[in-house]
Protein backbone atom coordinates (compact mmCIF):
# COMPACT_ATOMS: atom_id res chain seq x y z
CA UNK A 1 0.00 0.00 0.00
CA UNK A 2 1.34 3.39 -0.43
CA UNK A 3 2.39 5.72 1.72
CA UNK A 4 0.14 8.89 2.77
CA UNK A 5 3.12 10.89 2.50
CA UNK A 6 3.63 9.38 -1.31
CA UNK A 7 4.17 12.38 -3.47
CA UNK A 8 3.45 14.80 -0.90
CA UNK A 9 5.64 17.87 -0.60
CA UNK A 10 7.92 18.47 2.32
CA UNK A 11 9.56 21.18 3.01
CA UNK A 12 12.53 21.50 5.48
CA UNK A 13 15.37 23.99 6.42
CA UNK A 14 18.54 22.82 7.95
CA UNK A 15 18.94 20.18 5.22
CA UNK A 16 22.41 19.71 4.63
CA UNK A 17 23.00 17.77 7.58
CA UNK A 18 21.91 16.30 11.29
CA UNK A 19 18.41 16.24 11.59
CA UNK A 20 17.32 17.87 8.58
CA UNK A 21 19.25 15.40 6.81
CA UNK A 22 18.04 12.22 8.10
CA UNK A 23 14.78 13.81 7.96
CA UNK A 24 15.42 14.13 4.09
CA UNK A 25 15.91 10.15 3.52
CA UNK A 26 13.03 9.42 5.75
CA UNK A 27 10.61 11.01 3.61
CA UNK A 28 12.42 10.02 0.72
CA UNK A 29 12.06 6.29 1.59
CA UNK A 30 7.86 6.96 2.19
CA UNK A 31 7.90 8.54 -1.48
CA UNK A 32 7.77 12.18 -0.49
CA UNK A 33 8.23 15.35 -2.93
CA UNK A 34 11.37 17.54 -1.46
CA UNK A 35 12.21 20.80 -1.30
CA UNK A 36 15.80 21.24 0.65
CA UNK A 37 17.46 24.97 2.31
CA UNK A 38 20.60 25.29 3.90
CA UNK A 39 23.45 27.44 3.70
CA UNK A 40 26.12 24.58 2.26
CA UNK A 41 24.64 23.85 -1.16
CA UNK A 42 27.45 21.33 -2.00
CA UNK A 43 26.12 19.48 1.33
CA UNK A 44 22.45 19.88 0.27
CA UNK A 45 23.13 18.75 -3.54
CA UNK A 46 24.41 15.44 -1.84
CA UNK A 47 21.01 15.20 0.21
CA UNK A 48 19.22 15.52 -2.58
CA UNK A 49 21.29 13.13 -4.11
CA UNK A 50 21.04 10.30 -1.60
CA UNK A 51 17.24 11.20 -1.24
CA UNK A 52 16.48 10.54 -5.21
CA UNK A 53 18.29 7.39 -4.93
CA UNK A 54 16.19 6.19 -1.59
CA UNK A 55 12.77 7.09 -3.13
CA UNK A 56 12.17 10.40 -3.20
CA UNK A 57 10.15 11.06 -7.33
CA UNK A 58 11.93 14.78 -6.68
CA UNK A 59 14.16 16.36 -4.42
CA UNK A 60 15.13 19.89 -4.83
CA UNK A 61 17.22 22.36 -3.23
CA UNK A 62 17.96 26.04 -2.67
CA UNK A 63 20.27 28.26 -0.64
CA UNK A 64 18.67 29.34 2.45
CA UNK A 65 20.10 31.53 5.10
CA UNK A 66 17.46 31.80 7.84
CA UNK A 67 19.17 34.76 9.67
CA UNK A 68 18.79 37.14 6.16
CA UNK A 69 15.70 38.13 5.48
CA UNK A 70 16.20 38.71 1.28
CA UNK A 71 17.36 35.05 1.98
CA UNK A 72 14.33 33.37 3.41
CA UNK A 73 11.94 35.66 0.35
CA UNK A 74 14.52 34.25 -2.45
CA UNK A 75 13.91 31.17 -1.09
CA UNK A 76 10.32 31.08 -0.18
CA UNK A 77 9.29 32.72 -4.31
CA UNK A 78 11.95 29.96 -5.24
CA UNK A 79 9.63 27.14 -3.36
CA UNK A 80 6.42 28.80 -4.77
CA UNK A 81 7.71 28.06 -8.68
CA UNK A 82 8.34 24.70 -7.52
CA UNK A 83 4.67 24.28 -6.04
CA UNK A 84 1.62 26.10 -4.85
CA UNK A 85 1.29 23.64 -1.66
CA UNK A 86 3.72 22.87 0.62
CA UNK A 87 2.06 19.78 2.78
CA UNK A 88 4.57 19.71 5.60
CA UNK A 89 6.75 22.38 6.77
CA UNK A 90 10.16 20.58 9.08
CA UNK A 91 11.60 23.94 10.56
CA UNK A 92 15.07 22.96 11.53
CA UNK A 93 17.55 25.34 10.69
CA UNK A 94 19.05 25.91 13.95
CA UNK A 95 22.29 24.80 15.57
CA UNK A 96 23.43 22.81 18.46
CA UNK A 97 26.18 24.68 19.06
CA UNK A 98 28.49 21.52 19.74
CA UNK A 99 26.02 21.34 22.86
CA UNK A 100 24.73 17.86 21.73
CA UNK A 101 23.88 15.81 18.48
CA UNK A 102 20.46 14.25 17.27
CA UNK A 103 21.94 10.45 17.62
CA UNK A 104 19.57 7.63 17.89
CA UNK A 105 19.86 6.44 21.60
CA UNK A 106 20.02 10.09 22.53
CA UNK A 107 17.15 11.62 24.93
CA UNK A 108 15.31 14.32 22.71
CA UNK A 109 12.84 17.31 23.48
CA UNK A 110 10.18 16.90 20.81
CA UNK A 111 6.59 19.00 20.44
CA UNK A 112 3.85 17.36 18.62
CA UNK A 113 1.78 20.44 17.59
CA UNK A 114 -1.75 20.20 16.29
CA UNK A 115 -2.04 23.39 13.96
CA UNK A 116 -5.58 23.17 14.31
CA UNK A 117 -6.62 22.50 18.04
CA UNK A 118 -8.54 25.43 19.67
CA UNK A 119 -7.53 26.59 23.14
CA UNK A 120 -8.80 29.87 24.95
CA UNK A 121 -6.65 31.41 27.29
CA UNK A 122 -7.49 31.58 31.05
CA UNK A 123 -5.07 32.37 34.07
CA UNK A 124 -6.30 28.95 35.28
CA UNK A 125 -4.73 26.69 32.58
CA UNK A 126 -1.72 28.62 32.41
CA UNK A 127 1.07 26.46 34.49
CA UNK A 128 2.84 29.84 36.02
CA UNK A 129 3.09 31.59 39.30
CA UNK A 130 1.18 34.57 38.82
CA UNK A 131 -2.44 34.85 39.07
CA UNK A 132 -3.14 36.91 36.14
CA UNK A 133 -2.67 36.78 32.55
CA UNK A 134 -3.62 39.63 29.81
CA UNK A 135 -4.63 37.16 27.90
CA UNK A 136 -7.59 36.05 29.62
CA UNK A 137 -10.10 35.10 26.95
CA UNK A 138 -8.42 35.38 23.87
CA UNK A 139 -8.96 32.39 21.75
CA UNK A 140 -5.68 30.67 20.06
CA UNK A 141 -5.67 28.21 17.37
CA UNK A 142 -2.96 25.83 17.54
CA UNK A 143 -1.42 24.01 20.04
CA UNK A 144 1.30 21.24 21.06
CA UNK A 145 -0.72 17.95 21.62
CA UNK A 146 2.02 16.00 23.38
CA UNK A 147 5.29 17.37 24.87
CA UNK A 148 8.83 14.68 25.56
CA UNK A 149 11.61 16.20 27.56
CA UNK A 150 14.73 14.05 28.08
CA UNK A 151 12.78 11.32 26.00
CA UNK A 152 9.92 11.54 28.44
CA UNK A 153 6.73 12.76 28.10
CA UNK A 154 5.89 16.01 30.53
CA UNK A 155 3.06 17.86 29.01
CA UNK A 156 -0.84 15.76 27.64
CA UNK A 157 -4.08 17.04 27.39
CA UNK A 158 -6.81 16.52 30.24
CA UNK A 159 -10.34 18.11 28.87
CA UNK A 160 -9.50 21.40 27.72
CA UNK A 161 -6.17 21.60 29.44
CA UNK A 162 -2.72 20.64 29.57
CA UNK A 163 -1.31 19.26 32.43
CA UNK A 164 1.97 18.66 33.39
CA UNK A 165 2.57 14.39 33.73
CA UNK A 166 6.33 14.45 34.18
CA UNK A 167 8.92 14.28 37.33
CA UNK A 168 9.94 17.96 38.55
CA UNK A 169 13.21 18.21 38.83
CA UNK A 170 14.07 15.56 36.06
CA UNK A 171 15.36 18.90 33.68
CA UNK A 172 18.75 19.62 33.02
CA UNK A 173 20.52 23.12 32.42
CA UNK A 174 22.62 23.14 29.47
CA UNK A 175 24.98 25.83 30.15
CA UNK A 176 26.65 26.94 26.95
CA UNK A 177 29.28 29.94 26.07
CA UNK A 178 27.46 33.16 24.79
CA UNK A 179 27.56 33.42 20.94
CA UNK A 180 30.75 35.45 19.77
CA UNK A 181 27.88 38.35 18.78
CA UNK A 182 27.11 39.09 22.26
N1 LIG B 1 15.08 18.27 20.28
C1 LIG B 1 16.27 17.86 20.67
O1 LIG B 1 16.40 17.01 21.55
C2 LIG B 1 17.48 18.42 20.02
C3 LIG B 1 18.74 17.93 20.36
C4 LIG B 1 19.84 18.43 19.71
C5 LIG B 1 19.64 19.42 18.73
N2 LIG B 1 18.39 19.89 18.47
C6 LIG B 1 18.14 20.92 17.47
O2 LIG B 1 17.91 20.28 16.21
C7 LIG B 1 18.40 21.11 15.18
C8 LIG B 1 19.35 20.32 14.29
O3 LIG B 1 20.39 19.79 15.06
P1 LIG B 1 21.49 18.88 14.39
O4 LIG B 1 22.20 18.12 15.45
O5 LIG B 1 20.88 18.15 13.25
O6 LIG B 1 22.49 20.05 13.93
P2 LIG B 1 23.39 20.22 12.63
O7 LIG B 1 23.87 18.90 12.09
O8 LIG B 1 24.39 21.26 12.97
O9 LIG B 1 22.36 20.79 11.56
C9 LIG B 1 21.91 22.11 11.62
C10 LIG B 1 21.31 22.43 10.26
O10 LIG B 1 20.83 23.77 10.32
C11 LIG B 1 21.39 24.46 9.22
N3 LIG B 1 21.53 25.87 9.56
C12 LIG B 1 22.25 26.42 10.57
N4 LIG B 1 22.16 27.76 10.53
C13 LIG B 1 21.39 28.04 9.43
C14 LIG B 1 20.95 29.25 8.84
N5 LIG B 1 21.28 30.45 9.34
N6 LIG B 1 20.16 29.19 7.75
C15 LIG B 1 19.81 28.00 7.22
N7 LIG B 1 20.19 26.82 7.74
C16 LIG B 1 20.98 26.85 8.83
C17 LIG B 1 22.70 23.79 8.91
O11 LIG B 1 23.01 23.96 7.55
P3 LIG B 1 24.08 24.98 6.94
O12 LIG B 1 25.21 25.10 7.94
O13 LIG B 1 24.47 24.34 5.66
O14 LIG B 1 23.33 26.26 6.74
C18 LIG B 1 22.34 22.34 9.15
O15 LIG B 1 21.73 21.77 8.01
C19 LIG B 1 19.07 22.31 15.85
O16 LIG B 1 18.17 23.39 15.82
C20 LIG B 1 19.32 21.83 17.25
O17 LIG B 1 19.33 22.88 18.18
C21 LIG B 1 17.32 19.40 19.07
Amino acid sequence: MASPLASQWVLITGASSGFGAAAAIAFAREGAKLLLGARRVDKLKAVARSARAAGAPEAKFQPLDVASTASVNAFVEWARTVTKRVDILINNAGGAHGLDPVAAGKDADIVVFDPKRKFTITQKKLHQNVDYTPWEGFEMTGMPEIVYSRGKRVAEWSGDQMKFVGEVGRGRFVKREPLSAY
